[in-house]
């Protein structure tokens, strides 16, 4: 039987994370665990922070503090954020830790044995005043392929391309702004040349994966891979590991993804078996997915794979790499220097997680761009007040009221109730098979539906008028309503867990040490007794809360412009 080994992309320990991190690289990751651990499948989600690379020292060096103490406050402030958000990683590591380093040298010196690194003279920018090689941020320009200005060193921001940093059109040093000068230096570089047919191979059979992901990462090989540089002159990162290449580290992109590994090896450590890791990393019943954002295609689906299939070790490849697209804030990027950004501590005072939870997962930015709109937001909130809470309160409260706190027991069922309760199996499956693919939106919309026809039951056949006239009916139907209450929570669970399990006590279901099985509820509910609570689930936003909130966000945005 095979098993899932599951990452979300390591975010920088270099600020804040937000909404749209989160929703392209990190709630869909969740949602598929859960869902696969409701179905029994073995599965293990990995993430950790990414903490070398310029982004990082040019960070701490602004922020005036020593790097490793920059990155610890870093990974607190994610961590956190994670934890808020009930986001579940059975571990979150870090690539500043004692297990990476060897590992990260490991695979550089297996590859550069195989002939797959080699040294060659590169020219590279070199700041005199600030006496220093400008590594990828260090230095800004133009992009070369794109002419977008302002770009980084390593990456063009616009178009996404891979720079070499020498290649910048009109540099200029970010730190002192002076032209820098063209030094020449010896740099590492990865062969990516001898691995285009093989690459071809393997994506060429991916024919289940997003057209997009897929797409970038073949045409990136119909153009032509090169040689790529993997080393920098810097002292923040994992050094070389060749008497030669001293002073020089491994370029990020280098290091990072090989923390996918390391953080598997130190939950294994953590776990009292040292070499559990090895049954997921070079098990080929493992499946591996990578949960990115699309700036991220090309390591995860050219570069990375060069590395792990460039070596004699069992590793496995990843199975699949759902990429998705950018989630923005009110028709902007989230920026919290531009003031473009939700405050989470205020956020949190005020909604509720799984609203958020679920607002995201019903737009994701899965095939195209999408974005946190406060009026959506405040919509998607009523739609589970109006539909899943309500329903909830409705039946539960009428039960406490009219049946001694009991789901009463069913009497005949008519045809209406049939229709209902035929209904499960089915959205069972369509719901899951959406999960399994990736298609969150579409798994939200499915579940919700069995929550809406729910409703409709209700309505149509009106239990509160029932209880005059026909008691018996009126059990039926509660008996028959509350069953597709606990499905329809059965089958939120992944977008909504703490909702989910809170409508399952609510229902007098006995908290399970495990997620309840995605697999519509089977035992008679015939006087179970109702939990005790009987809180409401969500409070509804009102349009002025929403125009108060846009206001608040287009001041900050106007303050942090006149500054
Ligand atoms: N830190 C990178 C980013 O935020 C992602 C690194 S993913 C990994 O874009 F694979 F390298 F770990
Ligand atoms: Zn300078």
């Amino acid at each position: 039987m095979s098993k899932y080994l599951i990452t979300s992309a390591l975010p920088y320990a270099n600020g804040p994370i937000h909404f749209g991190h989160i929703a392209g690289a990190y709630l869909p990751a969740d949602i598929f665990t859960r869902f696969l651990r409701q179905n029994g499948e073995d599965a293990l989600y990995i993430c950790g922070t990414d903490e070398h690379g310029v982004a990082i020292t040019i960070g701490a060096e602004k922020a005036g503090v020593p790097y490793q103490q920059y990155v610890d406050g870093h990974h607190k402030t994610i961590k956190a954020f994670f934890d808020k958000l009930n986001i579940r990683f059975d571990h979150f590591s870090r690539t500043t830790l004692p297990e990476h380093f060897p590992l990260c040298q490991e695979f550089f010196l297996d590859l550069h044995k195989k002939g797959f690194i080699k040294p060659a003279v590169e020219a590279q920018f070199f700041c005199v005043k600030c006496n220093r090689f400008l590594a990828d941020r260090y230095v800004t320009g133009a992009c070369p392929k794109c002419g977008a200005g302002e770009v980084r060193g390593d990456e063009c921001t616009k178009c996404g391309e891979w720079l070499e940093p020498s290649k910048i059109i009109a540099p200029s040093c970010k730190v002192c702004g002076s032209v820098p000068e063209i030094r020449k230096v010896t740099q590492y570089f990865l062969d990516l040349t001898a691995f285009a047919p093989r690459l071809k191979e393997w994506l060429g059979a991916k024919t289940d994966w997003k057209p997009n992901v897929r797409n970038k990462a073949l045409s990136m090989i119909e153009e032509g891979l090169v040689q790529r540089s993997i080393t920098r002159e810097l002292t923040w990162g994992v050094p070389v590991p060749l008497p030669e290449a001293k002073g020089k580290v491994l370029y990020v992109w280098f290091d990072a993804p090989i923390g996918y590994i390391s953080a598997t090896m130190e939950w294994a450590k953590l776990k009292g078996e040292p070499e559990a890791w090895k049954d997921w990393w070079q098990n080929k019943d493992s499946k591996l997915i990578h949960f990115i954002g699309k700036d991220n295609i090309i390591f995860h689906t050219i570069i990375w794979p060069a590395m792990l299939m460039g070596q004699d070790k069992p590793w496995i490849l990843p199975d699949n790499v759902p990429g998705n697209e950018f989630y923005n804030l009110e028709n902007r990027k989230f920026s919290k220097s531009e003031g473009w950004y939700i405050d989470t501590d205020d956020f949190f005072s005020k909604y509720s997680v799984d609203a958020l939870r679920y607002a995201i997962a019903s737009n994701g930015p899965e095939t195209a761009d999408s974005q946190f709109l406060w009026e959506d937001f405040a919509a998607r909130n009523n739609e589970l007040a109006d539909t899943l809470g309500n329903l909830v309160n409705r039946c539960f409260s009428f039960m406490k009221k009219n049946f001694d706190g009991k789901i009463p027991a069913a009497g005949e069922l008519k045809p209406e109730d049939r229709a209902l309760l035929d209904g499960m199996a089915p959205a069972f499956e369509e719901t899951g098979a959406f999960y399994r693919s990736y298609k969150v939106r579409q798994a939200v919309s499915r579940a919700m539906a069995l929550a809406m026809a729910a409703n409709k039951y209700v309505n149509d056949t009106a239990p509160w008028t029932l209880r005059k006239t026909d008691i018996v009916r009126c059990a039926t139907v509660l008996n028959v309503a509350s069953r597709a209450i606990i499905n329809a929570a059965v089958l939120l669970y992944p977008v909504i867990p703490d909702t989910a399990l809170k409508i399952l006590a609510k229902a007098g279901l006995p908290p399970g040490d495990k997620p309840p099985d995605f697999k519509p509820y089977e035992p008679s509910l015939d006087n179970m007794a109702l939990g005790e609570d009987s809180s409401l689930l969500f409070a509804k936003i009102l349009p002025e809360q929403v125009k108060a909130e846009v206001e608040k966000l287009k001041a900050m945005g106007e303050a942090a412009q006149a500054k």
